[in-house]
């Protein structure tokens, strides 16, 4: 670590999601006791993973930030914009125990290890379609032509949306999206695109429901309206569940997939570790995963005065449990800006942990490892022509923007 590592200055460029290699930033603030106040981002930032693993249980720090949000607003926008607020209070990651227990009970009984499974010839099938497509060029963006349509379409598949119309839904969930991916005053400016996009997000899903509660299939839009029709769910909670599952789910998945390819074409060895032994593919994905872990910050509220580490933590306060930091922690990973595919033991925590733990874990990992697999062994000589990672200015996500690469084709 360079002794001169400018920290106000990192933490500035941070702030504004322009820090593109946060990792020498993550390795001064480890030096650094923690919790550690950031002027910059008006919040308290853990990032050593045995604090982070803490904040993650800790029941002193909620889920719920909704006050955030309604603090930002102007008084007249907060009553403008109230829906919104509402509608962003029952998604699962905004919720605290007891109802937070029932919604995600709810959803539990869909997104499960078993669907992982059942999805397999889905996603294999979905793999191939994609690949065969690329087959007829030299070079393909990996973002746009592979990471991006096979999450879409799985993810909207789980929903049950229509098949051509995922992109119309994208378009809304993005624009609901990019309300709670703001923090602070620019949240007056960004409301009324969120709230227009919410009540057309609303008609989007009646008709839907409505023709499902009639002719049922196996996707979470019956269930969860069905359990609205029972008076299980409120119309404005199942709208919310659902938008918020494929929020959670399609771009953290296309991050895994992007990220992981990237990282095996800056590791030559590595990818030929893995051309050579294809079994190594699950261990090569819990090494994605933990070296650019796609969330990398997990936000949360502290909920009453406190103490922790000797930091005087106020009721309010935003805390920051950096899990892209916590994942780069010497203590527990060893040589851990060493990126090894096969690295054993990996207790990585990009998938969060505890009540929150990711509920989509095990098909992330299966589409992931399917994906990447496959595309290796129809193109075992793609290189990748971007001259270096072209990282997206967002904070909370590791997110390339392009990855363009040659197939060199064998045949
Ligand atoms: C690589 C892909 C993924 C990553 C890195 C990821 C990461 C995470 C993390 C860190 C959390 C915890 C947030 C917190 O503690 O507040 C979480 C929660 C969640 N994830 Fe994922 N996720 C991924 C894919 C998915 C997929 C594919 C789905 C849906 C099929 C999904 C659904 C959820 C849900 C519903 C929650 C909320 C759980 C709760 O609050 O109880 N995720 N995810």
């Amino acid at each position: 670590m360079a002794v001169d590592f400018d920290l106000d200055s990192a933490l500035d460029t941070y702030a504004k999601g322009e820090l593109f290699d946060p990792y020498p930033l993550y390795e001064t603030l480890r030096l650094r006791e923690e919790p550690f106040w950031s002027e910059n981002l008006g919040m308290w930032l853990i990032h050593g993973f045995t604090d982070v693993e803490e904040g993650l249980s800790d029941p002193r720090l909620q889920n719920d930030r909704i006050l955030g949000y309604e603090r930002s607003l102007t008084p007249e926008n907060r009553i403008k914009f109230k829906a919104l607020n509402e509608h962003l209070s029952h998604w699962l990651g905004f919720e605290d125990p007891p109802v937070h227990t029932q919604s995600r009970g709810y959803l539990k009984e869909f997104i499960s290890g078993r669907l992982a499974i059942r999805m397999k010839p889905v996603i294999q099938q979905q793999v191939q379609e994609i690949l065969a497509k690329a087959q007829s060029h030299d070079e393909i963006d990996l973002i746009t032509d592979f990471a991006y349509p096979l999450p879409l379409k799985i993810i909207c598949d789980l929903l049950g949306i229509e098949s051509g119309r995922e992109e119309e839904f994208k378009a809304l969930a993005d624009a609901i999206g990019v309300y709670p991916g703001n923090v602070g005053p620019i949240l007056n400016e960004v409301a009324p695109a969120a709230a227009e996009a919410l009540v057309k997000m609303e008609a989007f899903f009646d008709g839907m429901v409505e023709q499902r509660l009639a002719e049922p299939k196996d996707d979470l839009i019956t269930r969860l309206g069905q359990l609205s029709a029972d008076g299980l769910l409120s119309h404005q909670e199942m709208v919310s569940l659902l938008t918020f599952v494929f929020l959670a789910g399609f771009g953290t998945t296309l991050n895994l997939i992007a990220n992981g390819m990237m990282l095996l074409f800056t590791h030559p060895e590595e990818k030929k570790a893995l051309i050579a032994q294809p079994e190594l593919i699950g261990s090569a994905v819990e090494e994605f995963l933990r070296y650019e872990s796609p969330i990398q910050i997990v936000a949360r509220l502290v909920r009453e005065d406190f103490e922790w580490h000797g930091k005087q933590l106020k009721a309010g306060d935003y805390v920051g449990l950096i899990a892209g930091a916590a994942n780069r922690d010497e203590k527990i990973f060893p040589d851990a800006d060493r990126f090894d595919i096969t690295r054993e033991p990996n207790r990585h925590i990009a998938f969060g942990r505890a009540a929150h733990f990711c509920l989509g874990a095990p098909l992330a990992r299966v589409e992931a490892q399917m994906a990447i697999s496959e595309f290796f062994k129809k193109f075992p000589k793609a290189e990748m022509i971007s001259p270096e990672p072209d990282w997206l200015p967002i904070i909370s996500f590791r997110h390339l923007g392009t990855l363009k690469v040659r197939l060199n084709h064998e045949n």
